[in-house]
């Protein structure tokens, strides 16, 4: 019976090693996908998107704008991306992943927010 006593000890630090380590690998792995959005919307959507959602040239809605993120669902957008939409916004449905497309959307929300972050800071320095 004391033997069993001494297992026990060793398989709880076993069994705790692996669920870090899994905890690690997941995490890493979510970084390394917003890293890898970051770049793809760079690289791809920025020339005309901008770097941080504000159009670069005419006629690209305006992703820091509230009004464009509210009248558009997260369908929308995936299709536009995928299909592209007349008559300058290309298709990606064969470029990207669909994992990357649908990336891609909660990226582009959460660049209205920076900008509400930004407008905020501006109304505290002035006030
Ligand atoms: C060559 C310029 C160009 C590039 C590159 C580009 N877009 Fe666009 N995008 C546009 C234009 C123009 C529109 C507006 C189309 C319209 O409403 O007629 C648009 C619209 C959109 C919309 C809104 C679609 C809708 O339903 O109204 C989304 C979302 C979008 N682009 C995402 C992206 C993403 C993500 C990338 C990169 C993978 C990208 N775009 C690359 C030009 C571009």
């Amino acid at each position: 019976m004391s033997k069993y006593w001494k297992i026990i000890p060793i398989g709880l630090i076993v069994i705790f090693a692996f669920i870090a380590t899994a905890i690690i690998s997941i995490k890493g792995s979510i970084l390394q996908t917003e890293e890898e959005i970051d770049t793809i919307f760079i690289k791809r959507c920025a020339g005309c998107h901008g770097t941080d959602g504000v159009p670069t040239i005419p006629d690209v809605p305006d992703f820091t704008d509230p009004k464009f993120q509210n009248s558009h669902t997260d369908e929308e957008l995936i299709k536009s991306i995928t299909n592209g939409k007349d008559p300058r916004m290309p298709a990606y449905g064969e470029i990207l992943e669909k994992e990357q497309i649908q990336a891609l959307v909660p990226y582009i929300r959460k660049l209205v927010k920076k900008e509400e972050k930004k407008a905020a800071r501006k109304t505290t320095k002035k006030g």
